[in-house]
């Protein structure tokens, strides 16, 4: 078994990280104050490739592989994870779910421009009364011979606005369950498509939350995912690849907060020393460590396999549970370590840990990936 990285995952790692530094550290306080989205950075991440990384040169992608997904997701979101997050949607919601199920004509349109990062995409799976329980689906796409007919609201969704390009799950025969549901690719500037206002969140505030109305809104027969009737399926493969993305961008989380934690011990002085030399701060610190060196395995492990097309819907969902609830663990110590100084902006990792609770909550609840972990459990 070889833990070491290549040359070119190294290489990604390192530009994810500078251009984290260079371009995000910046302002990332007056953004998340300000709840703003960050247009200007988002566009210099698609310069970089980093919103199709993953997929084929041969559609506009960067033909990278799911460890330096994880390696760059890991370095963005030590820095800033409202960022991270539309690199996640972009890449494994959206971007992966059209390159696979896709039709050569949905590529061709939809495909090129989101992994050449010209648009960003959304995945609106999540309603009002279908979070967790996702296949109660409200939301109807009518059969209406060449086109659906789609109507109702979905919540939560990342990119809400920013999005040209939306994915939408949908019910299409209710009497068929899940079985009867459906993924559409549907332009965001169709007729009958309206938003809520921007969610004012606790977390990565200058992400882009909204909830999605959609009223009589003709979507073409020929913008259906797969067959008639896979739309749940897809939805839960597409999260399969999705929480490794979560996972990551929870271990960058912890780990950006584990950096300022060490760095901070190291320079504060109490009792006429470091803290770092009170034993039980460096015994934080290394518990600390070995738990993200275990999410790190976590996410790397769910990631290879993918890439070697293994079965990894359980893998993710462990590094997904394992990632978040570690990165709320870690940023809850870290702000600890830095005592009054950690609860206040300037520090960071109030934030830090104020986006770590998101990452048990989206792209299924820490409870959810249990779920999935323990039902594999009986197999
Ligand atoms: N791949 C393929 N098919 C799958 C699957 C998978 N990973 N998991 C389940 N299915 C299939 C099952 O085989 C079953 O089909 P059959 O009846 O044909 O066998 C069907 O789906 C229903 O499966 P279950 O009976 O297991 O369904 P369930 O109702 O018990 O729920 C669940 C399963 C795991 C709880 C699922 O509903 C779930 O993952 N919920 C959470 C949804 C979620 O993550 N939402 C997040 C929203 S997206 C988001 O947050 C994006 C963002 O903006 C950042």
């Amino acid at each position: 078994m070889n833990f070491e990285y290549t040359e070119e995952q190294k290489m990604i790692q390192q530009a994810a990280k500078d251009f984290a530094e260079r371009e995000l550290l910046g302002d990332v306080i007056e953004r998340d104050e300000k709840s703003e989205f960050p247009t200007e950075h988002v566009k210099k991440l698609a310069e970089l490739g980093f919103l199709g990384m993953m997929t084929d040169p041969k559609y506009d992608g960067g033909g990278m592989d799911t460890v330096s997904y994880v390696l760059a997701m890991e370095e963005i979101s030590k820095i800033d994870s409202s960022v991270a997050v539309v690199m996640s949607v972009c890449n494994s919601l959206v971007i992966w779910g059209i390159e696979t199920y896709g039709t050569e004509e949905q590529k061709q349109k939809y495909l090129r421009p989101l992994a050449s990062g010209k648009k960003i995409g959304a995945f609106l799976l999540s309603e009002p009364e279908a979070g967790s329980d996702a296949t109660s689906q409200r939301t109807t796409a009518e059969d209406k011979g060449d086109y659906y007919l789609v109507n109702g609201t979905k919540n939560w969704i990342t990119n809400g606005n920013s999005a040209s390009t939306y994915i939408v799950i949908a019910q299409t025969n209710p009497e068929k369950k899940h079985k009867g549901i459906n993924a559409l690719i549907v332009d965001k500037d169709s007729p009958g498509i309206t938003l809520g206002p921007h969610e004012n969140k606790m977390g990565m505030r200058s992400s882009d939350t909204h909830s999605v109305m959609f009223n009589d809104v003709k979507v073409p027969k020929e913008n259906r995912l797969g067959d008639d009737g896979f739309g749940f399926s897809f939805a839960m493969k597409t999260l399969e690849g999705g929480r490794i993305g979560i996972a990551a961008q929870a271990l960058g989380i912890a780990s950006g907060a584990f950096e300022r934690a060490l760095k901070y011990s190291l320079e504060r002085k109490a009792f006429g020393t470091e803290i770092f030399n009170h034993q039980h701060v460096a015994f934080k610190l290394s518990d600390m460590a070995v738990m993200i060196e275990n999410g790190r395995n976590l996410c790397l492990k769910a990631a290879w396999l993918k890439d070697q097309h293994l079965p990894y819907g359980v893998a993710s969902a462990m590094a997904k549970q394992y990632c978040a609830d570690m990165a709320m663990h870690i940023t809850t110590e870290a702000v600890q370590i830095h005592g009054g100084y950690g609860y206040v902006k300037e520090y960071h990792v109030e934030r830090l840990m104020r986006e770590a609770k998101l990452t048990q909550i989206y792209e299924g609840t820490s409870e959810i990936q249990k779920i999935v972990i323990s039902r594999s459990l009986l197999k």
